[in-house]
C-alpha cells in the first residue's frame, strides 16, 4: 500500500519510521517531510496548507492512505477534502478537529459530557475578561487563547497583573493573531502532566501507551510554554486505575459525544491531563498525535503501524488484534535552537547526526532540518531541531542513551533541557487518590 505522511517535523518522521517497517507497506512519500524524513520516504515539494497539490498529488502516486500529522491541516479541512477525492485518511475532518481548533468548544464539550476539567470562563471581550481577573482572589489563574497558538498560547499568571497582561497581550496587542481573539480563564490544577493518545475510527477507542512531556523551556520546568521539550514513555502515573478513569471517563465519552453531534473523530485524539488528588482531569484535546509525544511512543510499538492506521482510517480497528509494545521505555530529548520558543535562526549547519543514530538504541527524528542549497549539508530549520530518542529496559538507561548521543550533535546555539523525565525518576510513588 502506498502511503503519505503530511508534515515536516518529529512526529511525522516517527510515523515514517514505523511505516517503513510495517509489513505490508508499498511507497512511502511525505509532504514536505525533512532532511531525515527523506532518508525513509520519497518527499513532495507540497506545503502541508496545499490541499489541492496534497489531493492530486495523493492520486497521482495511487495513495491509498494519507496519515495527516500536524493541526494546521486538521483544522483546515484536508482530511474532508481526501474523503471527497475517494481517498483514505487517517485524521480528523475539520467539524471534528475542532476539539483542538477551540479550546471554548472543547471546555463546552467536557461540561455536556461531564468529563473533568478545569472550572473555566471564556471572554470575547478584553475589558470583560480584565474585570473578571481583578475580582479572582486565589491565584494563580491559567490564561489560554482560544485557538491555535503552537502550544504557546497558555501563561500561568501568579498576580492579577500577569493575568491581565496575558489578555492583553493575545486580545489586544493579537500576539496570536485571530487565535487570541477569544481566551479562556480558568482554574490553576495541582498535579503531575500525563498525555494519553487513543486511535479512533469514528466509534471504537484503542488507547495507546502513556507518555509524558516536558512543555516549559528550561530545567526545573521554568520559562514559557512550548510544543515540548522531550518526552518519555511509558509514565508511572498510569496506574490501572487510572487507565481505567481516562478511557471511561475521557476518551470514551469524548468520542461519543462528538459522534452524536455531527463530529465524528477519526485519527488520533491526544487527551493532556492533570493527574490529581482527586482524579485526572483534561487540560487540552488535540485532534493529532504529540509532539513529541509520538517520538517516544512509535518506538515502543510492536503492532503493525500501517495496519493500525489503515484500520483507524476505514473503520475497522473493532477488527485489529491488541496493540502490542515493547516493555521498553524510551526518553526523547529536544534539541532546539537558542532562543525557541522566542525566535530561531534557520541555516545553521548540523553536525554529529550519523554519529548520534550510530548509538544503540537511539533514534534521532528530525523535528526542523532541511538540506543546504547544493544538498551537502543538513541544517537547522525551525526553533525545535531534533528529537534524540533512547530505549532501554527503564526509563534511566532510556534516558542516559538518549543525552549520550545527543551530545554527539552539534549546530551553533543549540540547546537542550538536561533534566527530562526528571519527577519521574525522583519520585517513583504511584499517584493515590480516592474517589
Ligand atoms: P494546554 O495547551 O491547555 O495543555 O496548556 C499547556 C500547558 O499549560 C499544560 O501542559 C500545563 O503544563 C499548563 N496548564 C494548562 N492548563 C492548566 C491548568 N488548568 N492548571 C495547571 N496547569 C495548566
Ligand atoms: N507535545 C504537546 C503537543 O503535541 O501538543
Amino acid at each position: 500500500m502506498n502511503v503519505l505522511v503530511v508534515g515536516s517535523g518529529g512526529r511525522e518522521h516517527a510515523f515514517v519510521d514505523a511505516l517503513s517497517r510495517s509489513e505490508g507497506i508499498g511507497r512511502l512519500f511525505a509532504a514536505p517531510g525533512n532532511a531525515g524524513i527523506a532518508s525513509q520516504a520519497e518527499c513532495l515539494d507540497i506545503h502541508v496548507d496545499d490541499t489541492a497539490g496534497l489531493v492530486a498529488a495523493a492520486r497521482e502516486h495511487q495513495v491509498e492512505l494519507v496519515i495527516v500529522g500536524p493541526e494546521g491541516p486538521l483544522v483546515a479541512g484536508l482530511v474532508d477534502a481526501l474523503r471527497d477525492a475517494g481517498i483514505a485518511a487517517m485524521g480528523p475532518t475539520k467539524a471534528a478537529a475542532h476539539i483542538e481548533g477551540s479550546k471554548a468548544y472543547m471546555k463546552d464539550l467536557c461540561r455536556r459530557a461531564r468529563i473533568p476539567t478545569a472550572h473555566s470562563k471564556s471572554f470575547n471581550s478584553a475589558s470583560e475578561a480584565i474585570a473578571y481577573c481583578e475580582g479572582i482572589e486565589t491565584w494563580p489563574v491559567v490564561v489560554k487563547a482560544d485557538g491555535l497558538a503552537a502550544g504557546k498560547g497558555v501563561t500561568i499568571a501568579q498576580t492579577p497583573e500577569e493575568a491581565i497582561t496575558a489578555v492583553r497581550d493575545a486580545m489586544l496587542q493579537e500576539r496570536f493573531g485571530a487565535a487570541g481573539a477569544r481566551i479562556i480563564v480558568e482554574d490553576f490544577l495541582e498535579g503531575e502532566e500525563l498525555s494519553m493518545i487513543a486511535l479512533v475510527d469514528g466509534e471504537a477507542v484503542a488507547v495507546l501507551e502513556s507518555s509524558r512531556d516536558h512543555k516549559a523551556a528550561f530545567d526545573g520546568d521554568t520559562g514559557p510554554n512550548t510544543g515540548g521539550m522531550g518526552a518519555f514513555s511509558p509514565s508511572r502515573l498510569l496506574t490501572p486505575r487510572v487507565y481505567e478513569q481516562i478511557e471511561e471517563r475521557v476518551l470514551i465519552p469524548t468520542v461519543h459525544t462528538m459522534g452524536g453531534e455531527g463530529r465524528t473523530f477519526t485519527g488520533l485524539l491526544y487527551a493532556g491531563l492533570m493527574i490529581t488528588d482527586d482524579g485526572p482531569f483534561v487540560l487540552e484535546f488535540n485532534a493529532r498525535g504529540g509532539d513529541p509525544e509520538m517520538e517516544v511512543l512509535l518506538p515502543r510499538l510492536e503492532s503493525n503501524a500501517l495496519e493500525l492506521f489503515s484500520a483507524a482510517a476505514n473503520g475497522r480497528l473493532a477488527d485489529v488484534e491488541d496493540i502490542r509494545w515493547s516493555s521498553d521505555h524510551a526518553c526523547g530529548v529536544v534539541i532546539a535552537d537558542g532562543d525557541y520558543p522566542a525566535s530561531n535562526t534557520p541555516g545553521k549547519t548540523i553536525s554529529g547526526l550519523d554519529r548520534a543514530a550510530g548509538h544503540p538504541g537511539v533514534r534521532v527524528y528530525h523535528m526542523g532540518t532541511r538540506f543546504s542549497g547544493d544538498g551537502r549539508r543538513v541544517e537547522t530549520a525551525g526553533g525545535r531541531v531534533l528529537c534524540v530518542v533512547g530505549t532501554g529496559p527503564d526509563l534511566q538507561s532510556a534516558r542516559d542513551a538518549a543525552y549520550a548521543a545527543a551530545a554527539e550533535i552539534d549546530f551553533e546555539g543549540m540547546r537542550m533541557r538536561t533534566d527530562i523525565g526528571h519527577r519521574e525518576l525522583v519520585d517513583q510513588t504511584e499517584p493515590s487518590f480516592e474517589i
